[in-house]
């Protein structure tokens, strides 16, 4: 082809695959198969590997992220991003409109209404209509640039969708990590031993400000547009304006926003966003209520930081108030120790909280939680309880403030200043070696049924068992002989060890528990290296070039696989007839659900969510957030949502939950 036709063609397909991703990412109603949009970029990626002049900063191949070194630069905003005054009660949002119907001497004065996201605000610009540059708040005048990261964000256009784009846009907006992200994320580093993030904000904080972008990448970010620097510049005259105008460009907005022609109607929206919230895919910690009319606005204008025309109710927090009995340091599998507070059984928001985490030393010292003090804690959603802070004037006279231990609490030796937290450096600490093991047989990994971290203990404790090897030379003597361990108990744990000696490459190397591989990179690896020796003959720069194992993970693998006990434990494992079959997915040919889209609403009664889509998941199939003509089954749980009428309108089937498990059942029989 002459060099002007493929650029043609290149500009085509830009435009093509920018057209589906908005459709995926920001509609939610694709209209091609992943296989497709994937043959797409993969073409557009071989036309501009082939010629590099090509590729433009706005091409969607660069979504992908790049590594950088250095450290964030500055990004100061051309027009500062304001902050907003809080509203605590409904009196105060009465307030609100007192003030601003005195200050416009009118008293009919619509409101936009909108979810007030709790996740990080952002300025986007856009020069011609192509987004050149990204940063996030900062102080309001100063953010950083993080263009490289927002860039991977697919709701984010790259360019805007308008044949006649505004000279400058400034898009404002809120980057957020839906939940079903975070608790993946979460469960993923709680895996591969890495400390878990408190909530989704600040996980969607700690992914943006990634030096490496394609970290940022698989974070599952999402934004969501709500404002613009200058509305009056573009003749935009409401806000409810401005927020169509910003669908329109390509952005996602919230889809929950109402115009409210009085007070008492701002405060039914409140009341009803705070019903709702707990269902939505991605936390809100308040309403965020703007004078519609651009004019007035002006006309109110600023005071101090924040503009008169706009204030933010806040939902009032589930928390509650308890003792922290005392504080226990937890050994982690990779040896950090976690602090967590062991509390007097307190009910929030309906579930009862015993413990909290306090995530790490410093953590501690910022918030100066110690032993006896009566604390604040606080639940948000599925977020894992966390204390807000102590109430000081009931601290006890004789309190003092925690300090960490100097020493491993199980095995005593030193620990090791690690980041922000203290690291066991013992491999043969018994504390690590338990965890070692429990997760080497742990569901996703060796799923060795019946062996629990009671028993495990036990074998440790008693010299049966050093390592995971070990597990595969006990006999039915050994653990008869343990005070009240059953013979069927006994006979049953070596049936289900015993069955566990077959197991699928990307189940073994998950289980061998490396820093940082979680069971998505174990199944990278296998699919990518097929054998356990090519695993380990592995260079870095090959590790390196595997899509999604960045450096950390495979400066990880490789420091696993050069420390000679642990090659020494897979030979023991060998050794013991462990046997590598070949990779797990490959072994359910019969799945009724491989590569089948589901969706679920309603809560299921017989496992959480997350436990169904990691098990649809483990049988090829793929779980989604929305119901479009390519989902496959809706499943309806109990009180099933809007999306039951979506998929009937769409002729999507619909199974129950007791089909759906007949599904997952099915799959188990075939495997056996
Ligand atoms: S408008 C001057 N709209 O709330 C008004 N802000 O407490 C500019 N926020 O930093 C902001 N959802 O990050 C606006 N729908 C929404 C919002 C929203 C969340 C955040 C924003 C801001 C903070 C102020």
């Amino acid at each position: 082809m002459a060099e002007n036709k493929i650029e043609k063609h290149a500009e085509q397909l830009r435009r093509s695959i920018d057209h589906h991703n908005h459709l995926y990412y920001v509609l939610d109603s694709p209209e091609i198969s992943d296989g497709e949009y994937d043959r797409l970029l993969r073409e557009l990626i071989d036309l501009e590997e082939g010629y590099p002049s090509l590729r433009t900063k706005d091409s969607p191949t660069q979504r992908v992220g790049a590594a950088a070194s250095t450290a964030f630069l500055p990004m100061i905003h051309r027009v500062p991003l304001l902050s907003i005054d809080n509203a605590m009660s409904y009196g105060e949002i009465q307030s609100f409109h007192s003030r601003v119907a005195r200050w416009l001497e009118k008293d009919d004065i619509s409101y936009c209404c909108e979810p007030k996201f709790d996740g990080l605000a952002v300025e986007l610009v856009f020069e011609k209509g192509v987004l050149t540059r990204g940063g996030t708040r900062g102080d309001g005048i100063t953010g950083e640039d993080v263009t490289d990261n927002l860039r991977t964000i697919r709701s984010i256009p790259l360019r805007l969708i308008t044949d006649n784009p505004p000279e400058l846009l400034e898009a404002r907006g809120e980057v957020v990590m839906p939940r079903d992200a975070f608790s993946r994320l979460n469960h993923d580093r709680s895996l591969s031993g890495e400390p878990l993030f408190a909530n989704p904000r600040n996980a969607a904080a700690g992914s943006l400000r990634q030096l490496d972008s394609r970290i940022t990448a698989t974070r599952n970010l999402v934004f969501f547009a709500y404002g613009i620097s200058d509305p009056a510049s573009i003749g935009l005259a409401t806000q409810f304006e401005i927020l169509e105008r910003l669908g329109e460009l390509g952005f996602r907005t919230n889809p929950d926003i109402r115009l409210c022609g009085s007070v008492d109607e701002v405060i039914a929206f409140a009341t009803y966003m705070q019903e709702k919230r707990e269902t939505l895919p991605y936390e809100i910690d308040g309403v965020v209520v703007k004078v519609n009319t651009v004019a007035d606005q002006e006309s109110l204008g600023v005071k101090a930081r924040s503009p008169r025309w706009v204030i933010a109710y806040k939902f009032p927090p589930v928390q509650a108030t308890t003792l922290v009995k005392t504080i226990d340091v937890q050994v982690g599998r990779t040896g950090v120790i976690t602090p967590v507070a062991i509390l007097e059984p307190v009910k929030i928001g309906g579930v009862t909280v015993s413990r909290a985490t306090l995530h790490n030393a410093e953590e501690i010292a910022r918030k100066d939680v110690r032993q006896g003090d009566t604390v604040i804690v606080q639940r948000a959603g599925d977020v894992i309880p966390e204390i807000v802070a102590p109430i000081k004037s009931k601290r006890l006279e004789d309190s003092h403030p925690f300090s960490m231990p100097e020493n491993c609490p199980s095995c005593k030796s030193r620990l090791v200043k690690d980041g922000a937290h203290w690291r066991c450096v013992n491999i043969s600490c018994p504390a690590v070696v338990k965890e070692g093991i429990y997760h080497f047989a742990s569901k996703e990994a060796m799923d060795i049924d019946g062996l629990g971290r009671r028993l495990i203990h036990s074998f440790v404790d008693l010299g049966l068992v050093h390592d995971v090897a070990d597990l595969y030379a006990l006999k039915k003597e050994d653990l008869s002989a343990l005070e009240g361990f059953a013979d069927v108990s006994a006979s049953n744990l070596i049936t289900s060890i015993d069955a566990s000696r077959k197991v699928a490459l990307d189940r073994f190397v998950y289980a061998l528990g490396i820093l940082h591989v979680g069971s998505v990179a174990a199944r990278r690896l296998s699919d990518t290296f097929k054998s356990l020796e090519n695993i380990m003959d592995a260079s870095y720069q090959d590790l390196c070039s595997i899509k999604g194992i960045g450096e950390e993970i495979s400066r990880s693998i490789s420091d696993f696989f050069a420390n000679k006990h642990n090659y020494t434990v897979i030979r023991k494992l060998m050794d013991h007839g462990v046997e590598i079959i070949s990779a797990s997915h490959e072994t359910i040919p019969m799945s009724p659900l491989k590569s089948k889209r589901l969706c679920f609403t309603g809560t299921l009664i017989s496992m959480p969510r997350l436990e169904a889509k990691m098990r649809v998941e483990a049988l090829g199939g793929e779980v989604v957030n929305s119901v479009s003509k390519h989902l496959d089954y809706l499943i309806a749980g109990d009180q099933p949502g809007s999306k039951l009428g979506r998929a009937a309108s769409l002729g999507v089937a619909v199974l129950d939950e007791e089909t759906f498990l007949e599904f997952l059942g099915g799959a188990d029989a075939d495997k056996g």
